[in-house]
């Protein structure tokens, strides 16, 4: 065909495409006055706020591997699927106990300050290509104290980590539910008090662990210490104990809960949670996954945003549940219709109750669009 040729034969097809077009009524001539009000297109968010992620439970395969070559660590399988099977909750998971085993792994990686380091890195480059504007990254320091580094060497191992990274991020200090460990949770506190800044570092400390095992009443005397010292501090509750764990994390002083997913078991804490502008960290995979809620037909965040409660949705440990935080809204979107405007509320939501200056709020308002 010549070049002629083919010209012709593509504007033959045009006249044909448009006056289809002009049958089907789809195309050509708008008959629109210009008065109708325009739709706008919906846009459902595509940057997020993580304020709870375990950095131990965000090292993904990928990660894994580049900190196991980084140190000479020897995996225990060389095939990445294998190794994302050992790094990832099992389908059988029965409960918050069984999914805290999946973290051995990646704390193995994490047990010197290049590998510490290393791994705030990665995790805080993983996720600002996800789409995160800003985030809190928590970890435990006396979890990393295993090859001869102590708490302190671990935070700040974790802090060249964090400046390394463009994105706008803080690390929240976790103490430990648990047996034997008291004087560590103490150590924690003593180095959040001396680390404490506005932005840019540590900025507030949390406790993890087993909560049916170490209720939370077992550390009131712990956040007494912390409120005394003024450390701002979030609290894991309302997820493998009900609704009286977090009753008494609101008694303690806590802005934020961890999870809080378990109010609905008591009205009065609904209440309370109301009444106080208490901020809830929701993770629904991990939720299911620990079968912190048997249904998840009956997953409460639209609910609790619908009643006026500050939710947020997070994380809480992506590698070890196999998911991004984009995955977690489009989540809440094919489940229960989370609209747009509930996304810009969980978004505004955790820009109020994030752990930084009120610059940085402003900063991320704007990034994001949020006049409210
Ligand atoms: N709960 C308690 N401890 C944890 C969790 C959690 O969901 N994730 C990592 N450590
Ligand atoms: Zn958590």
């Amino acid at each position: 065909m010549t070049g002629r040729q083919r010209s012709r034969r593509g504007a033959a097809l045009c006249l044909a495409f448009a006056l289809l077009l002009a049958l089907c009524g789809c195309g050509g001539k708008d008959n629109r006055t210009g008065d109708e009000p325009k739709e706008e297109p919906v846009k459902y968010a595509d940057r997020y706020i993580d304020l709870h992620l375990h950095l131990d439970g965000a090292i993904t395969t990928e990660i894994a591997l580049k900190l196991a070559a980084k140190q000479n660590i020897e995996l225990p399988t060389s095939d990445a699927a294998e190794l994302t099977r050992l790094l990832t909750v099992p389908e059988d998971c029965e409960s918050l106990n069984d999914f805290l085993e999946c973290f051995d792994l990646p704390l193995s990686l994490m047990q010197t300050p290049e590998g510490l380091e290393e791994a705030v890195y990665l995790v805080a480059e993983n996720i600002r290509s996800q789409g995160v504007v800003y985030a809190e990254i928590r970890f435990a320091p006396q979890l990393h104290t295993d090859r001869g580094m102590t708490q302190e060497d671990a935070i700040n191992a974790a802090l060249r980590g964090l400046k390394r990274t463009p994105l706008k991020a803080n690390l929240i200090l976790c103490c430990m539910r648990g047996e034997g460990n008291e004087a560590a949770n103490y150590d924690t506190l003593e180095l959040a008090k001396k680390y404490l800044v506005a932005d840019g570092g540590v900025v507030a400390v949390d406790i993890a662990g087993a909560e049916a095992l170490y209720p939370t009443e077992n550390y009131r005397e712990l956040f007494e210490r912390a409120a005394e010292y003024g450390i701002p501090f979030t609290i894991h509750a309302g997820e493998a104990d009900g609704a009286q764990s977090v009753r008494l994390a609101i008694e303690f002083g806590a802005k934020r809960i961890g999870h809080g997913v378990r109010i609905y078991e008591d009205p009065e804490v609904v209440k309370l949670v109301k009444e106080k502008g208490i901020t809830l960290e929701m993770c629904p995979t991990s939720n299911r996954q620990t079968h912190a809620v048997e249904d998840m037909d009956k997953y409460p965040l639209i609910d609790y945003v619908k009643d006026g409660i500050r939710v947020t949705l997070n994380t809480d440990d992506m590698g070890i549940e196999g998911i991004t935080l984009a995955d977690e809204f489009r989540y809440m979107e094919q489940k229960f219709g989370l609209t747009a405007e509930q996304e810009q509320q969980l978004l505004a939501n955790a820009i109020d109750a994030a752990f930084t200056t009120d610059e940085v709020k402003a900063e991320l308002r704007k990034e994001l669009g949020i006049t409210r």
